[in-house]
């Protein structure tokens, strides 16, 4: 951190042997024996995936592990199986029917208990209204909810009775609801009236309202009481949650799906400006999410697991949902914010619930850093064995100071590397057997092929840049961008014929461990979430003020990468410090309030190459150092980059 002095750089090199004690007792207990069923593993993926696949439950067994026409993959092909029974009836009809598969808290600091028996009972009495309103196979549901126990208790009952949810985080404005109605199709919704978020009621059900106005295919849309703040209900096709539960059984039987029954939607930001529906199937992605918790989270029966992701993100599909339940794991579920009341909530509900593992982003790591290290020294972590960190990369700084005051010098960290279209974690320590540094997500997951390529498909020399490429299929790979095939092939698997492109760039060092630099692409990652340029940029022109807009990320102490606007007004509109307000609260009413620039400067033009493309590589130098040292010779205007240069100085002196 700037205010900190840093760690001397010995540190960061500091190699981190897993503990013998935690190496005792994991299921991968040496480097030797990740070696060699990496090894095994990777000759023959198939082999290594069917096995896992066979702890799952299946009602009717695959007759071919793989069919793979690149790009399109199809797994486990004519196996037949159910994902919520894997993930709650086989452990509620089991010995697990009473143990707690979510120990929820909500912020204001409600509580509630949910044992794999009564998860059931939720999940079936929803499944049950679902299918009473008439949603079927292969709909698609929006849900849209605060961190509480029926956002998963939702998911878990479209899964159910394989209708394939689209869960839209609910930081998220009215119109990115619209753009993925649309795009789905979805004619159910799922909300809350609200959720708790730092002291204060975020409404949800007000933010969907005003999406219908706009989007009118929607019949039903089911609202969890929440909050009990203020909403209006049209009729017939709002109802309340508690309503609707109240009046079907809580028994429901589970149908078989294909293993390649559609599970779900998710959308991420790509390079243009609309978000693309990630297409994740049920095999596969459920033995991927298994596979990966088991070993690398090294779950077991005894362990209380808690991942601090949103359940509208990638992370809490798969590691709040459906791997750990897959599992059959307790876990912690949290509702609000991490500095609700004081950044010691976090610690105090680890020690209150004797967590064990825990999982979380560096961006909040960097923030429990600012606010200092009394919050943690104040609660006793021991119960702690592992802990992990997911969504960009971890510097060294944070790796240090988790590993020391949240893990108390004993606890491994798995730096996780993967993405929304891999569904699981492909390359990551596992925490009985890779030796850690600072920084790197070390090695791939068992059946991962991953490698480093140059522009020109050769594999890079160790600590030679270049290209994350992935070149075999695997069970939880995106299988395509809803409606858009070719747009799935031409983003990730045209860069190399065959090849998945993951489009980070990294490097491997002389031992193999992969560093993951971060995007080659113009996508963002803003506190450990993915955000288009083109999308900002969008929604900043749709603002009637704005004639063109440019947007860069640039480094933040906090936010990984903060975001940096570069806008031009029509004529007849003059900049002042309102419309730079009023505009930069538009974007957090188009997209939500993390695409919200930080940063955002008027400019008569923007700098442009003489055939009329912006300079983003300038821009980006310009906020970084606060001026320009490259080749400028290609550039239109220079006057523009020395206005600009002008007012970058001027803002960093007012700070
Ligand atoms: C970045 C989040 C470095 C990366 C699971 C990737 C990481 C993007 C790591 C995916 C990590 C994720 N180290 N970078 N351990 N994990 N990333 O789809 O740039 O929200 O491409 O999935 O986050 O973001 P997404």
């Amino acid at each position: 951190m700037s205010s900190k002095k840093s760690t001397p750089s010995h540190d960061h090199d500091q190699v981190h042997q897993p503990p013998k004690e935690f190496a005792k007792k994991a299921r991968i207990p040496s480097l030797a024996a990740y070696r060699k069923l990496y090894q095994k593993s990777i000759e023959k993926p198939a082999g290594f995936w069917a096995k896992e696949a066979k702890e799952l439950l299946w009602r009717k067994k695959w007759s071919k592990t793989l069919e793979w026409k690149a790009p399109f993959a199809k797994w486990f092909v004519g196996g037949r199986l159910n994902v919520c029974e894997n993930c709650v009836d086989r452990h509620a009809e089991g010995a697990r029917k009473n143990k707690a598969a979510i120990i929820w808290e909500g912020e204001p600091g409600d509580k509630r208990v949910l044992t794999y028996g009564q998860l059931q009972r939720e999940v079936c009495r929803f499944a049950n209204v679902l299918e009473k309103k008439g949603v079927k196979a292969g709909e698609r549901v929006l849900i849209y909810m605060p961190m509480i126990p029926e956002a998963a208790v939702a998911m878990l009952a479209c899964a159910r009775i394989g209708a394939a949810h689209n869960v839209v985080f609910g930081g998220f404005a009215a119109d990115a609801i619209v753009d993925r109605l649309e795009d789905s199709g979805a004619t159910t919704i799922v909300t809350a009236d609200g959720g708790w978020r730092r002291g204060k009621v975020v409404p949800l059900k007000p933010v969907v309202d005003e999406a219908l106005a706009k989007y009118r295919h929607v019949q039903r849309v089911i609202v969890v009481k929440r909050c009990e703040n203020e909403v209006s209900m049209t009729d017939p096709r709002d109802t309340w949650w508690h309503d609707e539960v109240a009046a079907v059984s809580a028994r429901h039987k589970a149908k078989a799906f294909d293993s390649e029954h559609p599970l779900f939607l998710l959308y991420t930001s790509g390079s243009t400006g609309k978000p693309k529906g990630i297409l994740h199937t049920s095999g596969g992605y459920l033995t991927g999410t298994y596979s990966t918790c088991k070993y690398i989270f090294d779950m077991n029966d005894e362990d209380v697991y808690w991942c601090t992701a949103d359940v509208g993100w990638i992370t809490g599909h798969s590691y709040i949902v459906y791997g750990p339940l897959a599992n059959g794991v307790t876990q912690v579920m949290y509702e609000g914010a991490p500095n609700f009341p004081d950044f010691g909530r976090f610690w105090k509900m680890v020690e209150e619930y004797g967590v064990t593992i825990f999982y979380t982003a560096p961006t909040a790591i960097r923030a429990f850093i600012k606010a200092g290290d009394h919050f943690p020294a104040a609660c006793d972590l021991s119960s702690l064995r592992l802990l992990g960190s997911v969504g960009e990369p971890i510097n060294p700084e944070a790796w240090n100071w988790y590993h020391k005051h949240i893990g108390g010098g004993k606890c491994p960290i798995v730096d996780t590397w993967w993405q929304t279209e891999t569904g699981a974690i492909l390359i990551s320590p596992l925490p009985g057997a890779t030796p850690l540094k600072a920084g790197t997500a070390t090695l791939p997951f068992f059946g991962i092929d991953a490698a480093i390529l140059d522009e020109a498909g050769k594999e890079c020399k160790p600590d030679q840049d270049g290209r994350l490429v992935i070149r075999k299929p695997w069970p939880s790979m995106i299988r395509t961008i809803h409606g858009d095939k070719e747009r799935y092939r031409k983003t990730y698997w045209s860069d190399y014929p065959g090849l998945y492109t993951a489009g980070d760039g990294a490097r491997r060092d002389k031992d193999g461990n992969f560093w993951i630099i971060g995007r080659l692409d113009d996508v963002l990652n803003v506190s450990g979430h993915r955000l288009g340029t083109a999308e900002i940029e969008s929604a900043l022109v749709s603002h009637p003020a704005v004639a063109e807009a440019a947007v860069i990320g640039r480094p933040d102490d906090l936010k990984g990468q903060a975001v940096a606007a570069f806008v031009t007004l029509k004529g007849g509109f003059d900049e002042s410090v309102g419309l730079r307000e009023e505009l930069r609260g538009h974007v957090g009413k188009v997209i939500g309030a993390i695409a919200k620039p930080d940063d955002l400067f008027f400019t008569p033009g923007l700098p442009k190459t003489r055939s009329g493309k912006i300079m983003r590589r300038l821009l980006k130098e310009l906020v970084t150092t606060g001026t320009v040292a490259g080749n400028v010779t290609t550039l239109e205007d220079f006057s523009v980059v020395e206005n600009l240069q002008r007012q970058i100085s001027e803002s960093r002196a007012r700070q």
